[in-house]
């Protein structure tokens, strides 16, 4: 498999046998690096990681990563250089490839990334935009597969914002996989229909089906995964959170709806996720929305507390996974020895 040179701004770009090569060369990561085996394939590289918007997990996992692999990194905050103020996304990306060997980009508009990588002569990888967040589903499938043993055939159900960045590129991911998908929620928050359309059709090709339902009960029942999200996400003004509020808190997950799945379903949430008051956020909206709805009035939003802690939840396998699955991309396009 000969992934060298090329971006990573969306899966839609990659095959069925891309993918999986990915989330078996992460395994593979994986396996060394709890073996103490070193896989310094990429000493003298560098790469740059760009953040317009904030990050744990993202920004540990490609440093991390990449100092695993040999290499060095710089990474640039939301403020801090001149990319997007004076200077325009296609001068920075020339500017940046002449002195790096890949690009990560997190921010806002998908067009960014992709001009990125138009222009930078280097791999760019996309780190999370408003649209998509595809080094994310690597972590998540490979957290399925742990799990299951297999990807083909798994009933996946997504419930939340179903068109936001991760509900399109779960449903993006599954189609390419066989997975099937079930979308739940309400039917403004359906991704866009030309895109339900596509992943149909590459879900019928590959022996799976993509389905939607604005009802919780009927959307989790036989799920092997119940995955969610957070209600409202990074870049959307504060004000969203009232109408959110109404249009979602009937779509929590909690005990009752682990129960209507199958019964060695597990959980899974990209993180960060609100479940409680010791978050900032969290104890705004109890305060704020409490006496409306009772689902938030402990801080518990698009996940309870006692479902996040319970057995069947596997968030921070999940998070590990983005540590071997983003260093996968980066060596599988900076390096042809893997
Ligand atoms: N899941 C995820 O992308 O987390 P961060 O925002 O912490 O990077
Ligand atoms: N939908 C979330 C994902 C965070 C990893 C957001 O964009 O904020």
């Amino acid at each position: 498999m000969n992934l060298k040179g090329r971006s990573f701004v969306t899966l839609l770009d990659f095959s069925k046998e891309e993918i999986l090569y990915l989330i078996e060369l992460s395994a593979r990561l994986k396996q060394e690096k709890q073996k103490g085996i070193p896989h310094k394939h990429l000493e003298g590289k560098n790469v740059v990681l760009l953040f317009q918007k904030d990050s744990t997990r993202t920004r540990c996992a490609f440093e991390v990563g990449a100092y695993d692999l040999g290499m060095a990194v710089t990474y640039l905050g939301p403020s801090g250089s001149q990319m997007g103020t004076k200077e325009s996304i296609k001068d920075t990306a020339r500017v940046l490839g002449r002195m790096y060997d890949g690009i990560q980009f997190r921010g806002y508009l998908h067009s960014d990334v992709e001009q990125l990588a138009e222009h930078a002569g280097v791999p760019v990888w996309n780190g999370l935009t408003d649209l998509y967040h595809p080094t994310q589903i690597l972590a998540d499938f490979l957290t399925v597969k742990e799990n299951f043993g297999k990807l083909d055939g798994i009933n996946f159900t997504y419930i939340g914002d179903a068109r936001n960045n991760m509900g399109n590129s779960l449903m993006i991911g599954a189609a390419k996989l066989g997975i099937n998908f079930t979308g739940v929620a309400p039917k403004t928050l359906w991704p866009e229909s030309h895109l339900i359309e596509h992943c149909k059709a590459l879900a019928k090709d590959n022996g799976s089906t993509i389905v939607f339902t604005e009802t919780p009960l009927e959307g989790s029942r036989n799920a092997d995964v119940i995955y969610t999200d957070v209600w409202v996400s990074m870049g959307e003004p504060k004000d969203v959170w009232r109408s959110r509020l109404g249009q979602l808190h009937g779509y929590q997950v909690d005990d009752k709806l682990m129960r209507n799945a199958s019964k060695n379903a597990i959980f899974m949430h990209c993180l960060p996720a609100f479940h409680g008051t010791d978050t900032e956020i969290g104890r705004q909206i109890a305060k704020e929305f409490g006496d409306e709805y009772k689902q938030v009035k402990n801080g518990e939003m698009e996940v309870t507390d006692s479902v996040i802690e319970s057995g069947q939840s596997k968030v921070f396998d999940e998070a590990e996974n983005r540590l071997h699955t983003i260093k996968a991309v980066m060596l599988a396009t900076m390096s042809d020895n893997h």
